[in-house]
């Protein structure tokens, strides 16, 4: 999709396409200004009494142009009153005029930038491109289709300059989305671990990180037994991914961000129930989060050292498979029971963080559809957020709250370790049914060498069982967002680095 800006306060009777006419609830139509004329103002306005608008945010209707207007369409979305209306409104806003427009056909949108009250025209801006694209976006490449947005072209109208900036980092954001979401629901037979590590080379080379590939004999030599361990029941050999940003100014910190990059995890021996197991594909969605803000961290600037760092395997059951009781050897050199073949992510992820560890990171950030639990203790809506370090996850919590993605804080209690104790090794891999996302994010723990570490827990928002108004069913691209916005204040962009 196209998007552009028109600094100028382009007049509303002469645009093409399908044109967004924001609506307050004091049934005022906002945005165009001047260029409304009292003449298109009484037909809006009779439309959105006879509609019942209120203008509240998530309302809206489409119009046919009337006499003197070149648009195809009008749209009427509810924007809430001006005093009271965020980023997260706009975004919201944009997002339901994006589902609506599409529904009628058009592919081309025009908004005037309305402002909000927590930031400045540059931020309504990227609400509304960001709202746009995420609406916007379907995964038709193997339905004929070659682009993987409904819409063709996005027109933001303003008098303000400086909006541009804005748009920039809408555009970032929604296409750092829009690759989270194709990567999680390409399929496994297309998508393998080796596959997904080719794609990872080409957009490091692409942007300019740094992009390091452990195929099978260099994690043997690494001794990441756990990762050689979940990829042995499958024809795809698993691969650690290693990608750097290293920023030109002086860095203000040592982050890694790890993500679990099953592509498709059946199970293994301790086999999943086939109803719903096509969805398992998607089981690589924490890995999927980490490449798309790896990429967009160029763009960015920010003043961190960042490693992207992607364990990814197939989880399958062949004669090679390994199986509950074996005993494996993890990278950090601690031993893990397996208990059951089917708690592999936290058995990739041992191994992740340790490499991590290794390579000095002061803050470690994992993200990964851990278990099914969390997504019973939160809803499908949100995901759980773990850590040792208090500043770190409130500052997550923060970013999250500002993107408008639903993430909660779940306790690590130190008394539920022990249900994690082996007869025969360091450690077992499940702890039965009972609080099992703290316990799988007790066990992640103990690879985290006491650094400050962040678990984000991802299994109920990564994937959505029906479409909504910010994307179809399917991978949503949840935590790509919260993950930039909380790089930009771990940086001290807004407040002081860490101490
Ligand atoms: N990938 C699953 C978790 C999952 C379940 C993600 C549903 C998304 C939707 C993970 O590998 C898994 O199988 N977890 C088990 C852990 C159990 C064996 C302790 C689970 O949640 O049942
Ligand atoms: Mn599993
Ligand atoms: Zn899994």
């Amino acid at each position: 999709m196209a998007i552009e800006v028109v600094a100028r306060q382009e007049s509303l009777a002469q645009l093409s396409g399908t044109v967004v006419v924001p609506v307050t609830p004091e049934l005022q139509v906002a945005g165009w200004g001047e260029a409304l004329d009292s003449a298109l103002g009484a037909w809006f306005l009779r439309a959105i009494r006879a509609l019942g608008l209120a203008g509240r945010v998530g309302q809206a209707g489409v119009l046919p142009p009337c006499d003197g207007m070149a648009a195809e369409r009008v749209i009427l979305v509810g924007v809430g009153a001006a005093t009271q209306r965020t980023a997260t409104d706009l975004r919201r806003a944009a997002a339901f005029a994006t589902k609506l427009a599409i529904e009628a056909g058009g592919r081309n949108l025009a908004w005037p930038v309305v402002p909000v009250t927590d930031g400045s025209a540059a931020v309504a801006a990227q609400a509304i491109v960001e709202g746009t694209i995420l609406a916007s976006y379907r995964f038709h490449r193997y339905r004929g289709s070659e682009t993987s947005s409904s819409l063709d072209r996005l027109l933001l109208v303003t008098a303000d300059p400086l909006v541009a900036s804005g748009l920039q980092r809408g555009r970032l954001w929604g296409e750092a989305v829009t690759l989270a979401r194709d990567l999680t629901n390409e399929p496994a037979n297309v998508l393998s671990p080796e596959r997904l590590a080719g794609f990872a080379w080409e957009v490091a080379s692409a942007v300019g990180l740094e992009c390091t590939v452990y195929d099978h004999a260099a994690l043997e030599e690494l001794g990441a037994g756990a990762m050689l361990a979940v990829g042995a029941g499958s024809r795809h050999e698993p691969r650690l991914i290693h990608l750097t940003y290293r920023p030109s100014s002086p860095t203000r910190g040592r982050v890694a961000l790890v993500g679990k990059a099953v592509t498709f995890d059946s199970g293994g021996l301790s086999l999943k129930p086939a109803e719903g197991m096509e969805r398992m594909k998607g089981d690589m969605a924490g890995g999927a989060v980490v490449l798309a803000v790896m990429r967009a961290l160029p763009a960015l600037s920010l003043p961190l050292e960042v490693h992207g760092i992607v364990a990814a395997a197939e989880n399958m059951p062949d004669g090679g498979a390994f199986r509950p009781g074996d005993i494996l050897r993890t990278l950090s050199g601690k031993t893990v029971e397996v208990i059951s073949t089917d708690a592999e992510g936290r058995l990739l992820l041992a191994d992740a963080l340790s490499f991590a560890v290794r390579h000095g990171a002061e803050l470690l950030v994992d993200i990964a559809t851990l278990t099914g639990a969390c997504a019973v203790a939160l809803g499908r809506g949100g995901s759980g957020v773990f850590g040792n370090d208090d500043r770190a996850r409130d500052l997550l919590l923060r970013a999250a709250a500002e993107v408008g993605e639903r993430m909660w804080p779940l306790p690590l209690w130190d008394e539920y370790r022990d249900a994690l104790r082996s007869e025969h090794a360091d450690l077992k891999n499940t702890a039965g049914r009972w609080g099992a996302a703290i316990n799988a994010a007790l066990f992640l723990r103990e690879f985290t060498a006491g650094r400050p570490w962040l678990h984000l827990d991802i299994a109920g928002p990564a994937w959505a069982e029906q479409g909504g108004v910010f994307g179809p069913a399917g991978a949503t691209g949840h935590g790509v967002r919260t993950l930039l916005r909380f790089l930009e204040l771990w940086a001290g962009r807004d407040e002081g680095p860490p101490a």
